[in-house]
């Protein structure tokens, strides 16, 4: 096809970004897949909120039927966020034989079985590397760099706001809900920000990473989760006196046990290489058996960061589309309800 038309679903602080990559690295992406990408269609909350549009023939929408019954609209490309609502949306648009990208953690972490199941039968993709750790390209790096080996472990910085808050509270002093509010109008929190707080966005993120690294079906129920929230200036400080830095640290481990994952905050000595992840930066420390430790670091939220993942990803569909692989290119992931965790 020498033209892929997308429909997007959100136009905020990731959906604006990825009008803009696709605009700025037009001919790039056009050299890279072949096909000029066009989008045809954004559904959005409120029509009346000024906004730009990526072109004339743009049609702004709040019927989201506008997008997933167009004949037209070879892929649908979601950022607006949300679980149920958007899981039916996404079930439709797969229905209808679009392909998906998105960079919903929230669903993909609690919903991945049935986007997975519905996919297989009609041989749509479904790529989500925005929905981890943002700019950094893990999810692929999990997938394809080390499909070669047995991952035991992983453990990271996962959530931009939380690393976002702890940082500035540390160097500036500034108090918990004046650097929330920062986090907010920067866009790196989510439209709730108490998933961000609360550790349940790593927590969703982990997930994930589990599910990819261990090749095996993990729920999020299964995750211990402890956020920041009651965290004090006061503990931050009192830390770093002692040489320690508070991060809130994802882990997941595999061994002949079982799978346990958590996300806490955690004491680490300022020396730790994670102790120097700051603001909205994401580290993912992933231990292989024939690897052995690898590490991999980057702006973990953000407008710019985030849409390069999703609109890498629309490119990977739009080279399946013209190699006939769409649903095929990998295995799809376990993301199932059935798991042996430390806990039982
Ligand atoms: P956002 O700035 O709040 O934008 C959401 C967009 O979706 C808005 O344009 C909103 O419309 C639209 N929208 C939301 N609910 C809708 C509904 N029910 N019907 C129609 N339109 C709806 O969010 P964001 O920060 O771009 O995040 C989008 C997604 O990317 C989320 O899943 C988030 O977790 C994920 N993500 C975000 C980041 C980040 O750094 N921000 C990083 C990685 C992943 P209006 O404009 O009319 O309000
Ligand atoms: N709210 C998320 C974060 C966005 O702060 O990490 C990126 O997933």
């Amino acid at each position: 096809k020498n033209t892929i038309t997308v429909g997007l679903l959100g136009l905020g602080t990731v959906g604006s970004g990825v009008i803009e990559i696709l605009n700025d690295h037009k001919e790039s992406i056009q050299h890279k897949t072949g096909s000029q990408v066009t989008i045809k269609s954004v559904l959005v909350n409120d029509l009346n909120k000024p906004r730009e549009l990526p072109g004339e023939t743009t049609q702004l929408t709040d019927r989201y039927e506008d997008i997933t019954r167009d004949p037209e609209i070879d892929v649908v490309v979601e950022v607006m966020g949300g679980i149920d609502h958007t899981l039916s949306i996404l079930l439709e648009a797969i229905e209808h034989g679009k392909h998906i990208v998105t960079a919903n953690k929230d669903l993909m972490a609690q919903h991945g079985a049935e986007l997975f199941a519905a996919s297989q039968k009609t041989g749509c993709d479904i790529y989500y590397e925005a929905s981890v750790a943002g700019g950094i390209p893990i999810i692929r790096s999990i997938i394809d760099g080390l499909s070669s080996d047995r991952i035991r472990k992983m453990m990271g910085i996962v959530n931009g706001t939380t690393n976002y808050i702890m940082t500035k509270m540390t160097q500036d002093g500034t108090d918990f809900d004046s650097v929330l509010k920062e986090a907010q109008e920067l866009g790196f929190a989510e439209a709730d920000p108490t998933a961000d707080v609360d550790g349940l966005d790593a927590a969703r993120k982990m997930t994930i990473l589990s599910i990819l690294g261990f090749s095996m079906p993990f729920n999020l129920e299964d995750v211990e989760v402890k956020g920041i929230r009651g965290l004090s200036l006061s503990d931050i400080k009192y830390a770093e006196e002692l040489g320690y830095t508070i991060k809130l640290i994802g882990i997941a481990e595999n061994d002949h046990t079982g799978v346990s994952v958590s996300v806490e905050p955690t004491l680490l000595p300022s020396t730790h290489p994670l102790s120097s992840v700051h603001n909205e930066f994401n580290a993912v420390y992933v231990y292989g058996d024939a690897v052995g430790e690898t590490m991999f670091y980057g702006p973990g939220a953000g407008k710019l960061p985030t849409a390069t993942a999703v609109v890498s990803d629309l490119i990977a569909v739009i080279k399946n589309i013209r190699l006939g692989t769409s649903g095929k290119a990998y295995v799809q992931p376990q993301f199932s309800k059935q798991v042996k965790t430390k806990k039982e």
